[in-house]
């Protein structure tokens, strides 16, 4: 697969098989997460994996959105990666203030991309999770409550068939060259 097979495989999966995922093949995609750059290169993040059932679970439900149908797929993925933003080192967080970006959400966003595509490369299915109940996933994991939980990942193989067409805007919505009119 070139890059562009892989980015154009890489889909949120929202059904999953009930089978395990292997540790090594979760390792490797964390191995890809680690390779990530990041904002002075601080790695600013933990990433907490979830893959013993009744925990799992207990952090599944607290995905759900207040309509039913938000994030019920999560219960089955056999894996849930939370991922914690930590302190920028000196540099990063200086830099945050003075320029007014938040530099770890970008890390751990990037990060967490390494993970999903490594993910697809591997033959697993995933999706990102931003609508959560971030107290409740803190309770649950232990997480200390001034960290902030920025993304939970399901991973896990999936039950879908194929690849869908991307919704994506043209490229000639987004490019410019040499200047933003
Ligand atoms: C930061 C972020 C948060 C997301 N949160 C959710 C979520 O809570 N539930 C969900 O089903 N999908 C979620 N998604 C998946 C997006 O809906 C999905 O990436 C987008 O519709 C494009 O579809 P694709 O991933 O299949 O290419 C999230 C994606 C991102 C990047």
């Amino acid at each position: 697969m070139n890059f562009l097979e892989l980015a154009g495989s890489r889909q949120s999966c929202r059904a999953y098989l009930d089978r395990a995922v292997e540790r090594d093949k979760i390792e490797y995609c964390l191995e890809a997460a680690r390779l990530a750059p990041s904002a002075c290169n601080a790695q600013p993040w933990t990433f907490v994996v979830v893959d013993d059932a009744p925990l799992r679970r207990t952090v599944a439900e607290k995905t759900f959105g207040p309509l039913r149908s938000l994030n019920q797929f999560v219960v089955q993925a056999p894996v849930l990666v939370v991922i914690v933003s930590e302190r920028q080192n000196l540099q990063a967080t200086i830099g945050s203030l003075v320029k007014r970006k938040a530099f770890n959400q970008m890390d751990v966003a990037i990060a967490a991309e390494h993970f999903c595509l490594a993910a697809t490369e591997s033959g697993l299915g995933t999706c990102m999770i931003g609508w959560f109940d971030e107290a409740a996933v803190k309770a649950a994991l232990a997480i200390p409550s001034g960290k902030r939980v920025e993304l939970i990942l399901a991973a896990g193989y999936s039950a879908e068939e194929g690849i869908r067409p991307k919704k994506r805007q043209p490229a000639d919505q987004f490019r410019r060259y040499n200047g933003y009119a």
